[in-house]
């Protein structure tokens, strides 16, 4: 227990610093790389400019996540309307090795700090994206039942009552339904790595057969026009 704390502390702190300004390390290679005309670069800091990063993401992640970041790949989740702060904590989490994935580990270790806080800025501007219309309509009982259990387990107290998300809390609204559901087991079974205790133990007590309802439910959630938000 004190331990995953402890973990979970650690994590939270390297990110916040990852959001706020450059760590130590980070700002000491580039004082390295840059050591001749030391005073120009601290006062430029060559920081990446914003527009590289749509770029970059056009050209190594819209392949599988989409060009607009509404993935149609199953197993890729989408990432148009993730909030910056919830984006750059995964980020690092996979590059850490602590959450894994084989093809998004992969990129996430060739990325810098500086990779990590652009991508994220580019991803935090990126509108959400209402998924295509479902071949068959919403089981109106299950969307029901999904409702009751989003309230009973205090989903929405969370993830807002448009499942929007915000800070370092994930939009669930109209997510892939796979995705969703193989991370609702995930946290639950320990597969996926949490950076705190909040899914962990919100999950822990729920059927199978609820999480799946629950992801049913979010990846079909009607929207913030249909809630009168
Ligand atoms: C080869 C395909 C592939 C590429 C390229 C890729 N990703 Fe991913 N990404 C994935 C998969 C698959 C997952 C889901 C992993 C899992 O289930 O844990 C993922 C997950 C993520 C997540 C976590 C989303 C969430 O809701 O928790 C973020 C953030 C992310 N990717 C950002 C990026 C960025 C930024 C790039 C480009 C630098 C990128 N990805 C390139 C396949 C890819
Ligand atoms: C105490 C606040 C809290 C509660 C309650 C909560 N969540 Fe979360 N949720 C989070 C946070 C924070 C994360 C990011 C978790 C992490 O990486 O450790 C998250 C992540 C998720 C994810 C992963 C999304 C992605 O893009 O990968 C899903 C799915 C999810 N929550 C669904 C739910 C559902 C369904 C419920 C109700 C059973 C719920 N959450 C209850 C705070 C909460």
């Amino acid at each position: 227990m004190t331990r995953a704390w402890t973990a979970a502390l650690a994590v939270c702190a390297a990110v916040l610093a990852l959001a706020a300004a450059p760590p130590p390390a980070a700002a000491q290679q580039k004082a390295k790389k840059a050591a001749a005309p030391a005073s120009a670069a601290a006062s430029t800091k060559a920081a990446p400019a914003k527009a590289d990063y749509s770029q970059r993401f056009a050209q190594v992640c819209a392949a599988c996540h989409g060009a607009n970041g509404r993935s149609d790949m199953p197993g890729v989740p989408v990432l148009a309307g993730q909030p910056s702060l919830y984006v750059v904590t995964q980020l690092f989490l996979f590059r850490e090795g602590r959450r894994n994935n084989e093809a998004m580990t992969a990129v996430a270790k060739t990325l810098t700090d500086d990779d990590l806080r652009g991508f994220s800025d580019h991803i935090g501007t990126l509108p959400p994206v209402p998924a295509p219309p479902p071949a068959t309509p919403p089981d109106p009982a299950r969307m029901a039942k999904g409702k009751a259990l989003a309230d009973q387990h205090k989903c929405l107290f969370c993830h807002g009552t448009d499942l929007g998300g915000g800070q370092q809390v994930p939009r669930i609204a109209g997510q892939r339904e796979e995705y969703l559901q193989a991370s609702l087991r995930g946290f639950q079974s320990g597969k996926r790595a949490a950076y705190s205790q909040a899914m962990p133990s919100a999950v822990s007590q729920i059927p199978v057969d609820d999480l799946d309802t629950l992801a049913y439910f979010a990846a079909r959630f009607p929207g913030p026009a249909a809630t009168g938000k």
